[in-house]
């Protein structure tokens, strides 16, 4: 397994990251907007309720700025014997970080979560310019995403 960079650590998303850069991070992905301290305890509380469905995970640097985030989201199932899906989303390094394994360590870390939870897959949407990247996470293309905007 690709090992972090000195100093540098992972971890589960805490309420007080608000402070410390995460949204920053999320930008690098799409468009985050104007999201208040008191709109991120909302969606903080919610999400830390599902424990066991919501992992969002942190990669933080040498001076505990957080550089990199991704998620994992847990699906139960009837089909498949009740089968168990991990949909892995809103993967981010910051620009300044990439190409250091960061995104790669994040892929291996949620993975490891959907085994141990009893996922048969994982699964995930991306653009073709990181195509590369997910294959060199092991994954391979498989379907094709279907979008309904609102
Ligand atoms: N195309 C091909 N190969 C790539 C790409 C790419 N776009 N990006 C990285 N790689 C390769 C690296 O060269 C490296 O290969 P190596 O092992 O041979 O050296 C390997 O993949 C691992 O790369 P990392 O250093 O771990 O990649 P990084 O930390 O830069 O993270 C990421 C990659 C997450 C795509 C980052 O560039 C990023 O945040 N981009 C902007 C946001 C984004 O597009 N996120 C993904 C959206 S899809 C989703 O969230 C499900």
């Amino acid at each position: 397994a690709a090992q972090l960079p000195e100093g540098y650590k992972i971890r589960p998303l805490q309420r007080s990251d608000y402070a410390n850069g995460f949204l920053d991070v999320l930008r690098v992905l799409t468009t985050v907007g104007d999201v208040t301290e008191e709109q991120w305890n909302e969606r903080y509380t919610w999400i830390s309720s599902r424990s066991d469905s919501y992992y969002l995970l942190c990669i933080t640097d040498a001076s505990s700025a957080i550089v990199g985030t991704g998620a994992l989201i847990v699906e139960r199932k009837f089909i498949h014997n009740l089968g168990i899906v991990g949909h892995i989303e809103d993967i981010a390094v910051a620009k300044d970080q990439q190409g250091k394994k960061l995104g790669l360590r994040i892929i291996q870390a949620l993975d490891f979560v959907a085994e141990k939870v009893g996922c048969y897959k994982a699964i995930l949407d991306c653009s073709e310019a990181n195509e590369g990247f997910y294959v060199k996470c092991g994954f391979k293309r498989a379907g094709l995403e279907m979008a309904h905007y609102y």
